[in-house]
């Protein structure tokens, strides 16, 4: 819960500084689950999900390790915008529009794997 209180605080202070109007997210606090289904859906065939050591596609990086390498709320803004995160495999990666509540499910599924 605490850690959620910390992160929500970070994205209000995101919020504050690249937005003129102040955005609440929509739905409230992401939920993991929600999260989990999500890239189930639609990032699994490139990144390995979980504890996976590896990703299918090998150039992809784990969530795992996205995860223990921080900065997943600026990257989430990037998802907002519909803007590809910066990527050097031969399999580019996809250009994601995620709506708001999509993205508090991702973040919140990823941070639970910190
Ligand atoms: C077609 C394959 C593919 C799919 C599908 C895919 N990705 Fe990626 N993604 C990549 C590759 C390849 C990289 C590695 C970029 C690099 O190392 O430069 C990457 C990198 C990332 C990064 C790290 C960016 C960074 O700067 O470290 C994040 C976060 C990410 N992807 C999230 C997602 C999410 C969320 C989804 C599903 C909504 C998704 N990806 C779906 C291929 C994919």
């Amino acid at each position: 819960m605490r850690k959620v209180l910390i992160f929500l605080a970070v994205l209000a202070l995101g919020a504050c500084e690249t937005l003129s109007v102040p955005d609440e997210p929509v739905g409230g606090p992401g939920d993991a689950a929600r999260g989990l289904r999500l890239v189930q859906a639609h990032c699994a065939s490139c990144h390995g999900l979980g504890t996976a050591a590896t990703s299918p596609y090998a150039g992809a990086p784990t969530f795992r390790s996205i995860a223990a390498k921080g900065g997943i709320e600026d990257m989430a803004e990037a998802f907002a915008e519909g803007i590809i995160v910066p990527h050097k495999g031969q399999t580019v990666m996809p250009e994601f529009v995620l709506n708001p509540q999509d993205i508090e499910d991702l973040i919140a599924y990823i941070n639970s794997l910190k």
